[in-house]
């Protein structure tokens, strides 16, 4: 059914991508190739923003990546992206990757980053979001307030060059 005009939740924009590293993910090291990785959160954040603003989205910057674990051959590895915060044409999103434990299911983290998306018309352009977020519980209020704080350093780091 059509969403009428009004507020999403985050759990609307939610998008789960499942990977199996391959002998192509990989880089001299044996390891996941880290840009490999970067292209997959990058196609997992642009599914959850365009999920939210029902429309096309363009990725307008990531945030620090920190590769807090390696991933290998024959990994199962799980990327879970959702909007955390929706400015008036941005929107935040967050992506956690995890290796899941073949034996156990359990997750292990290996990554999380945030990303700005921007709504885009035809043109390529800016584009009102019509869509308001509903953040529910403590942890996504809690992302949501914490993306007012990112928002502003991001501003000021731009502003500073980086
Ligand atoms: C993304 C793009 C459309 C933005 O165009 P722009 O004219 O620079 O946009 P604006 O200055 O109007 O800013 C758009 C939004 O980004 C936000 N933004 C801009 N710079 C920002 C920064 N440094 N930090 C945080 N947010 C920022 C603005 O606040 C605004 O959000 P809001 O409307 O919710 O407040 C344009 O830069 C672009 O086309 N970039 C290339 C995108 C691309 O090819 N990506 C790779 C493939 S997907």
């Amino acid at each position: 059914m059509p969403y009428p005009k009004g507020d999403k939740r985050v759990s609307d924009s939610i998008t789960e991508i499942t990977k199996l590293i391959q002998y192509r993910d990989i880089n001299g090291g044996n390891r996941l190739f880290g840009g490999r990785l970067m292209e997959w959160i990058d196609e997992a954040a642009g599914v959850a923003a365009m999920r939210h603003c029902g429309g096309d989205a363009v990725t307008l910057m990531v945030d620090s990546l920190k590769f807090k674990h390696g991933a290998f051959i024959n990994d199962i590895v799980v990327l879970i992206a959702k909007v955390t915060y929706v400015g008036r044409t941005s929107m935040e999103v967050r992506v956690d990757t995890y290796v899941e434990d073949k034996g156990s299911g359990i997750r292990r983290a290996i990554n999380h980053a945030y990303l700005t998306c921007v709504h885009v018309d035809e043109n390529g352009r800016p584009k009102p979001i019509e869509y308001g977020i509903i953040p529910e519980g403590i942890t996504e209020q809690a992302e949501y307030e914490g993306a007012r704080k990112r928002i502003a350093i991001r501003k000021q780091r731009t502003a500073e060059g980086f």
